[in-house]
Formats: C-alpha cells, structure tokens, sequence
C-alpha cells in the first residue's frame, strides 16, 4: 500500500470502500475522453468513484483543450461556476480540491493558478497516472501542485488495469504525440514528441476491453496512422499490422482509427482497408485547406493534388469507404481564390462527415506570428459557405443510405422509449424500435429515414 491509499477506509469483509467522489469534465478531443476515463480508473482504488453531480465532488477535474481559443476559454467560465460550488461546499465544511488537466495545464501551467487562485492542482496529459498521490498532497498538505513533466517512463504502464466498461464501443489510445509542427497547432508543445505504444501492451489492454462487452474499439492517436510501436518480434510494427493483431481477438467485431495524417497513409494501411474484415469503411483524413500556397503555410508537406490522388487510392481499395475530415477557414492571408480551393476540394471529394473551424491563433505557434490575420466577419463569412455544403454532402450521403439493409452496433437508449440508438459502418448514428435486449450487439437494420445528423430503421 502507498502512503495515499491509507485515506480508504476498509469494511469488515476486507473490501475497501469508496468514500470520496469525483467528477470530471472532459473538453476537446476522443484522446482526452479517453483520459479522462483513465483518470477516473486511477482515482478507483484509492477510494473514489465517479459522480455525474459537481456539487457532490470532494475532487473537481476540468480535462481541458487548448486548441482553438473558444476551447481554452471555456475553462475560465467554468472555474467561475466551480468557485461558487467550492464555498458552498466549504459553508457546509466540505473540502474540493479542483484539478486542471489536459492541453490547457500543459500549455498555461502556473498562469492558471494567476487567474483562478480556486484550482488546486495543474497536471499536463502525461503526468495524470500521478493523480492519487498528487490529490493526497493537495488534500493533506493544502499546498499547489503543478505537475507537467513528460517522464521517460510512459504513462500507461502506471495506470491501473482498465475498469469494467461502460458501453459496447471503447477508445484506445495507442499513439500520442505529434513531431509535425503544422504552424497553427499547439498539440506538439501540450502533448509532446510522438510516441507508440508497444503491441502488446495494447493488445492486452483490447482483450481486457472486449472481455467486459466491447465490440468496437476506435484506436486513438494525434497522429495514429503514424504508429510505430514495438512488435512482438521486437522491430517496430505499423498501424496495419497493429490492426491485424487485433482483428483476430474474438468478441471484437469492428475496428476503427483517428486521427490521420495525409502523409502517413501508408500503403500496407490502404491495403487493410481491403484486407482487414473488421477495419470499418470510415476514415477521418483532415485536409485543412485546398490551396497549395496555404498548405505550405501550414507545413502540412502535402498538396491538394496529393491528397485527391490518395483519396482515389483509398477509394480504389475500399469502394465503399466514407470520408471526414478537418478543413480550417481564414488562415492567415487566405485569399478568396484560395478559400474557394477547399470549396472545390470538398465538392471533388464528397465528405459523409465534416468538422470545420475559423483559424484561432493560439500562443507561440508559427502562424500566430504571421501578418495578414483576417478579421473575423471574413472567416465568419466564409465558414458559413463551407457548411452550408458540408451540410448538403452529409445529407445526401445519409439520404443514399435509405432502402439499405446495415449492421448496426447498438450503444444505448434513445430518447423515445423503446428506441436504440447505434452505429452503422459509416459512423451514422441510426435510430430504431428495438428491445433492450439487442443492446451491445450487432443487428441488421433496414433504413428508413434520414437527415443531416442520422438515419432511422426498422430492424430486420
Ligand atoms: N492530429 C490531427 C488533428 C488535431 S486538432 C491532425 O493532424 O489532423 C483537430 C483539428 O483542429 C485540426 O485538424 C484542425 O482542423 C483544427 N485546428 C487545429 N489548430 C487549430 C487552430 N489554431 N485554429 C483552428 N483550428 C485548428
Ligand atoms: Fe497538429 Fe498538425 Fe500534428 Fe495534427 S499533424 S496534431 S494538426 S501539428
Ligand atoms: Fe485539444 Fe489537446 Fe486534444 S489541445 S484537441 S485536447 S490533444
């Protein structure tokens, strides 16, 4: 036992119990979801179990995001919220200790604590595995902590088993990290140098996952098709041979990956595409501008005309294959013609799905320092044009889909009862009248209705 385990109390029958609670609330990308799961699977067996209620939280933890401006500034609002929370908690003799995680930590560090003198704690995405002994020192010694190392030791190997799951469908990181250095992107200097996890690592964590119920995991990574983690003969393994390990795991029925990078779409990873039966026929390969003197900008290293000569390769192996992907509008010096680069570039491609964003200058990245930032009623403006046909893509994508027989992974209730709510192959959420009983498993479903955000069905 670690000196911070001795906070658990221990009922007659040797069981800990939990005492405390804590809630968490998660900003920004699947990598962060994911943590913030881990988190709480750290904070277990010290005594704490999750609370969906921020008034009860004896530990407060906001897993923040720093990607685009709007994200970091959420957390500022919401630490205003939490101050009151905290003196009411404190009226009723109660202690909160508030935790700052994730990209927004790592990126402000102590500034935080300038700002908001209620947080606690700041610990960065690599360092969270520390989180018992680090809320045992801010509870017992009452003093600041920040924690932002990158230790050479990787995190996952100090985090405790994965807990039950919750649902049918689970995140996996397997990659973390970015070397790219796009210039509008702070990920490289929060999350840090790229860096795979070892086969079986993740295998093993996968297997304990479809052992309690998961029948899809979605391996994660900034820039996951960039894998390059340790095999089982010990030379490194990628992406593809990763997801041939895994495709033999029995109980898995489906595999999904994100995020992409145009320049590591890497032949033996299109061919899975066509190979691996359990890959599903969805890829989220952001582009971010049509023009080439913009991506250069960027330091994407790709062309537009690289990424519609990979598209077609992809499409080529896989015909069935829907596509995402990332556009950002407004980068500096975007001009008209330029804008109507990625205009055309969505309209040559077709997108099932799409996220689009104004360019935010975020702190100490390259393109934050360029002239020529545009005002924002430009990037409003040509926002508002990308999707609106973003919009028209996705519709008819899911329009096309009517008439069609689908195995549809069910994850949870609908609004309306007796509904369910699933996933196609293509990621479209599908509505249908079902029993509770089809709940974390595979059916087919004939599609009757479609809109822009899902499809209804009946099932077969
Ligand atoms: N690793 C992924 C994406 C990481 S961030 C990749 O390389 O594609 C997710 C998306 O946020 C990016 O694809 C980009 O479209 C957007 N984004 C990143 N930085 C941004 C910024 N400064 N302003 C606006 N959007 C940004
Ligand atoms: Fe950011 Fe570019 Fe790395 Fe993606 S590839 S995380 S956009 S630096
Ligand atoms: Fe945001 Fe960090 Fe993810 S900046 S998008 S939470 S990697």
């Amino acid at each position: 036992m670690t000196r911070y385990e001795r906070e658990t109390s221990t009922t007659a029958d040797g069981n800990s119990m939990a005492l405390k609670k804590v809630f968490v609330k998660t900003y920004g990308c699947q990598m962060n979801v994911y943590d913030s799961e881990r988190m709480i699977e750290s904070l277990t067996p010290v005594g704490y179990r999750e609370t969906h209620s921020i008034e009860d939280a004896d530990v407060i933890v906001l897993n923040t995001c720093h990607i685009r401006e709007k994200a970091a500034e959420k957390v500022y609002s919401e630490l205003g919220r939490i101050r009151q929370i905290k003196a009411e908690r404190q009226a009723r003799g109660q202690r909160t200790t508030i935790a700052v995680a994730g990209c927004v930590a790592q990126a402000e560090g102590q500034e935080i604590m300038e700002r908001a003198p209620i947080v606690d704690m700041v610990v960065g995405p690599q360092s969270y595995q520390k989180l018992p002994e680090l809320v045992f020192e801010a509870e017992t010694e009452g003093r600041k902590i920040i924690k932002l190392d990158f230790p050479e030791r990787d995190k996952f190997q100090d985090l405790p088993s994965r807990r039950s799951p919750q649902a049918a469908t689970a995140f996996l990181t397997v990659q973390e990290g970015c070397n790219k250095f796009c210039t509008f992107c702070v990920v490289p200097y929060t999350r840090g140098m790229e860096y795979s996890r070892p086969v079986e690592q993740v295998v093993r964590e996968a297997r304990s996952l479809v052992d309690g119920g998961v029948r899809e995991i979605t391996l994660l990574g900034q820039n996951v098709n960039a894998y390059h983690g340790e095999g089982r003969d010990g030379a490194d393994w990628s992406l593809a041979r990763l997801l041939a390990a895994l495709g033999e795991l029995e109980g898995l029925e489906r595999l999904r990956y994100t995020t992409s990078h145009p320049n590591d779409m890497t032949d033996d990873l299109i061919a899975a595409h066509r190979d691996n039966p359990k890959l599903m026929p969805y890829l989220h390969l952001p582009f971010q501008a049509g023009s080439d003197r913009i991506l250069a900008a960027m330091n994407r290293k790709h062309t537009a005309a690289s990424y519609r000569l990979l598209i077609d390769r992809i499409r080529e192996a896989r015909p069935d294959l829907a596509l995402s992907t990332d556009i950002i509008v407004g980068f500096p010096g975007e001009t008209d013609a330029e804008f109507a680069d990625t205009l055309r570039m969505v309209e040559d491609v077709g997108f099932a799905q799409a996220y689009s964003f104004k360019y935010s200058p975020r702190p100490g990245t390259p393109a934050s320092m360029l002239e020529e930032q545009l005002p924002e009623d430009v990037q409003s403006e040509r926002l508002h044009r990308l999707q609106a046909l973003l919009g028209q893509q996705q519709s008819a994508f899911n329009a096309s889909c009517v008439g069609q027989v689908m195995p549809v992974l069910f994850e949870r209730f609908g609004r309306n009862d007796g509904q369910l709510v699933g996933r196609s192959p293509y990621l479209q959420a599908v509505h249908a009248d079902a029993s509770d009983t089809l709940l974390g498993g595979i059916h087919p479903v004939e599609i009757a209705g479609a809109n822009r955000h899902s499809l209804a069905g009946i099932i077969v």
